[in-house]
């Protein structure tokens, strides 16, 4: 059993990112166990704050991500960049620095995004790359998925309806899971 722990960075209801996560789920092969983690709850990074113990949220997704065989990111674009809360989240999960090697050296990594926009997330997706670096994950680049008009892909129900985006879905799965299993042997 291969388990991808998949992670949106949009906390709203009707977030693309977090649709194209579960449209995910239902297209990955049975031998996938693929986990959606939450980062709905977690608070502004503070050092202060640190002091008194990683809140319950943050050390649910640390050890959620720690076991993962390959971590999965839907970003959304905020200003060319990563939104706030999803960094804020990966900041929390890279404490304390030592605990990096554990959680995510060598790692399988890979990266998608939806917006509504026209460039695909390119910006926050590129904006990622010193992350990757940092914490010496092993990025599947075999495909890339930059998901643009969102608002055109999917229906009302927030499942995807164009056939293009579904067919590039799965192979990027596919892709991603063997990149896995390869990492694995
Ligand atoms: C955006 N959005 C946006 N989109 C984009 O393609 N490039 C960008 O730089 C930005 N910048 C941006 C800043 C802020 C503050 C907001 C609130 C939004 C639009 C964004 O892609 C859109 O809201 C998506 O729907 C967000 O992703 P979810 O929530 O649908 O997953």
């Amino acid at each position: 059993m291969t388990r991808i722990v998949a992670v949106s960075g949009s906390l709203r209801k009707g977030s693309y990112n977090t649709a194209l996560l579960s449209v995910a789920k239902e297209l990955v092969s049975a031998d996938v166990d693929f986990q959606i983690a939450s980062i709905d709850g977690i608070p502004l990074f503070n050092e202060d704050l640190e002091k008194q113990g990683a809140p319950a949220t943050v050390t649910a997704l640390k050890e959620q991500l720690a076991g993962a065989d390959g971590i999965l990111i839907s970003t959304p674009e905020y200003n060319y960049s990563i939104p706030g809360v999803l960094k804020n989240a990966i900041d929390w999960v890279s404490r304390p620095n030592a605990d990096i090697a554990r959680v995510f050296h060598n790692k399988p990594f890979a990266l998608m995004g939806a917006t509504p926009s026209g460039f695909g997330t390119l910006n926050a997706q590129t904006a990622w790359l010193p992350i990757i670096r940092y914490f010496k994950l092993r990025p599947c680049f075999a495909n890339a998925l930059y998901l643009s008009a969102a608002h055109e892909k999917f229906d009302a129900n927030l499942k995807v309806q164009d056939q293009m985006t579904l067919t590039n879905l799965e192979k990027f799965l596919t892709d991603f899971v063997r990149f896995i299993q390869q990492q694995k042997q």
